[in-house]
């Protein structure tokens, strides 16, 4: 697991989308895993900009959304269809055959979830994954006590989840959704979770540091071979402490975003290619200064390694 540093939910959302891009145009086919939630929108906002000001393009790759609400309809606002519509594809040029959401209408929803199942592995597997994290830990709709080897099923959601989507749902959340399962995402080429806000530091620190937990479905993702976990200033503040005492056990890099575009791009690839920190570094400079601020204080562009 690697952990990404940003200053700003925005600048953490760029960096998010400018690795779903990369993925893009490294292979204009990829099958890329998305997600819905709040924190996903920024991501999609970015998305659409590099879509049209950059001509990234869609018309090759196909997509999977990790979860849908069961008894909803497509064209009901508040399913994950119809907000992936609203936030994504009805944006950029991707083909809506190649876009699947989990059938939330089936009779048979076992079935139905073997059929997603199917159709990933006949898309040659899921490439990209993002991910968001639910307040009480979940990925996807994996709430507390998923099985990590659990696969695309229903789930039902648990009353944290009510709370949380409420806003979403015009206070009406439904009860029950189809989901990924914990052991779908792991088998994801690479993930990326997406994660800010300092309402969701704390979580986010048990996620990064462990124990790994039913509990907690998102700490399965150090099972994950290649996982990137993207926080802001505000989402990185518990962990941040704690680092300091445990930063061996990391790979953390600072990248500066603040002077946009080119950096966040120049970043990005450099990550790709050769950032692989020692961790000695980010523990000397946390050694004199445990403030995240000195770590903002770092020239532009500059990364830890
Ligand atoms: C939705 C999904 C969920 C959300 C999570 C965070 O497709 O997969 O796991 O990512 O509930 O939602 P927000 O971003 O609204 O806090």
């Amino acid at each position: 697991m690697i952990v990404i540093l940003q200053k700003t939910a925005q600048d953490a959302a760029n960096f998010t989308a400018q690795l779903v891009a990369n993925a893009l145009r490294d292979n204009p086919k990829s099958v890329l895993g998305l997600a819905t939630g709040r924190t996903m929108e920024p991501v999609y906002e970015r998305l659409i900009k590099l879509h049209k000001q950059e001509k990234l393009d869609f018309s090759k790759c196909t997509t999977f959304n990790l979860d849908e609400y069961v008894g909803v309809s497509p064209e009901n606002p508040i399913s994950y269809r119809a907000t992936m519509q609203r936030l994504l594809f009805d944006h950029v040029n991707v083909r809506r055959a190649a876009t699947h959401v989990p059938d939330g209408m089936a009779k048979d929803l076992a079935k139905a979830g073997e059929d997603y199942e199917k159709a990933i592995a006949k898309a040659g597997g899921i490439d990209f994954q993002l991910l968001g994290i639910g307040t009480d830990g979940h990925i996807g709709f994996n709430e507390p006590l998923s099985s990590f080897a659990s696969l695309t099923r229903e789930q039902v959601l648990t009353p944290v989840t009510f709370k949380q989507n409420a806003g979403l749902c015009e206070g009406k959340v439904p009860t029950r959704a189809m989901t990924m399962g914990v052991a779908t995402i792991l088998a994801s080429r690479r993930a990326v979770m997406l994660v800010t806000g300092k309402k969701k530091a704390k979580l986010v620190a048990e996620v990064i540091e462990g124990p790994i937990s039913a509990m907690l479905s998102a700490s399965a993702l150090h099972f994950h071979k290649d996982c990137v976990v993207v926080l802001d200033a505000e989402a990185a503040q518990e962990l941040f402490d704690r680092v300091a005492k445990f930063s061996d056990h990391f790979e953390t890099i600072r990248t500066e975003l603040a002077k946009a575009n080119e950096a966040v791009n120049g970043a990005v690839r450099s990550y790709e290619s050769r950032i692989r920190p020692s961790g000695q570094k980010l523990q000397k400079l946390l050694g004199k200064d445990k403030e995240l601020k000195k770590i903002e204080e770092l020239p532009s562009g500059e990364t830890l390694q």
